[in-house]
């Protein structure tokens, strides 16, 4: 971003963190159009960036002549909770957040933050690209303000630290950052390393200076956050997949007529199938530039060990929230559709 844009981003920022919220996004016209605000918290060169972008392009060349899109990267608006809240009151339209951050909000969103939920990543695509299927979970959250228009990927979770985790024994005594969700809490927790819940932005100075030893999450983050830069070990345990999704206010959204929504639907899924083919060569980027730039070791390990330490927390997940029952069976029976195949 030009600088003039960034100190423009920040005046914003300011002004609907500390003067709009409560406020609607409704009376902000600028010669004569709507300014459809989204905020994210990730870089410009990220995927879930470069969607948005179609996003932005599709709305405005064909409902141009009303509105204007606006993208906040790199969490200038706030972290991601803070940004759902603002999306909530409508002092901004559109939030990207991942799903353990909606938790607080409905319940049925912890379905994914169960460690080894899916079992191969055909599986979780095809779950969420399922339109229909999603659809129940993805209004579900009306009632508080929001609802949810698609999901991006973001890839597989795993460990990463300033010392190697070859075992789970490895991560006994060390200070793991997870997402701000209990579900993710009691999975660290199972695996033996002491959790400590922060927003995304706080991650790099937290390992920097030594408050934590490590966090998890996909590749992307040792590059695009540059944590490689402080935690030198990434292990391929892969215990989550979670998603992020797009969530818009509610009121925003039914403020607009049958075929603007169809418009705002259409922009919001040509967006994932954007970031989902970015998503494979940023993976690939990410890896190369954190081993020959920034001296990443890449750790394989036994997945069948780190796997047999949370099972009791998928019981126990199941047992203490019986809104995410129907969607865990439903992708069971898809999980077996590929076994044996990866
Ligand atoms: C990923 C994910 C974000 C999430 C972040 C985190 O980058 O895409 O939505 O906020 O991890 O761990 O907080």
């Amino acid at each position: 971003m030009k600088l003039w844009k960034r100190l423009m981003a920040a005046a914003t920022a300011l002004t609907l963190t500390f003067g709009l919220s409560g406020c609607s996004a409704f009376d902000s016209i600028t010669n004569g159009k709507r300014i459809i605000r989204i905020a994210h918290a990730q870089s410009e060169e990220h995927p879930e960036h470069i969607g948005m972008l179609e996003f932005k392009k599709i709305i405005e060349d064909r409902l141009g002549d009303k509105y204007e899109v606006e993208i906040f990267p790199n969490e200038l608006l706030g972290s991601a909770q803070k940004a759902i809240e603002l999306t909530q009151t409508g002092a901004i339209d559109f939030v990207i957040a991942g799903t353990a951050n909606v938790e607080t909000f409905a319940k049925a969103y912890e379905i994914f933050s169960m460690p080894y939920l899916f079992t191969s990543q055909d599986a979780y695509h095809e779950v969420m690209n399922d339109v229909d299927y999603m659809q129940q979970l993805y209004n579900s959250t009306d009632e508080s303000g929001f609802r949810v228009l698609t999901w991006f990927d973001a890839g597989t979770r795993s460990f990463y630290s300033t010392k190697p985790i070859r075992t789970p024994e490895d991560l006994k005594g060390q200070k793991i950052r997870v997402q701000q969700s209990p579900a993710s809490v009691n999975m660290v927790k199972a695996f033996g390393a002491a959790a400590s819940p922060m927003s995304f932005g706080e991650v790099y100075t937290a390992i920097q200076q030594g408050v934590i030893n490590g966090a998890e999450n996909n590749e992307l983050a040792l590059t695009n956050n540059k944590h490689g830069e402080v935690a030198k070990y990434y292990s391929y345990n892969q215990h989550q997949m979670v998603p992020d999704v797009l969530i818009g206010n509610t009121k925003f959204l039914e403020s607009l007529s049958d075929e603007e929504y169809a418009i705002f639907m259409e922009a919001a899924q040509k967006a994932t199938e954007v970031e989902m083919n970015e998503w494979v060569k940023a993976v690939e980027k990410a890896k190369d530039i954190a081993i020959n730039e920034q001296g990443v070791e890449f750790i394989e390990v036994d997945i069948q060990a780190f796997k047999d330490k949370v099972v009791g927390v998928q019981k126990e997940m199941l047992e203490n929230n019986p809104d995410i029952v129907d969607m865990y069976e439903h992708i069971q029976k898809v999980n077996k559709k590929y076994e044996g195949k990866e």
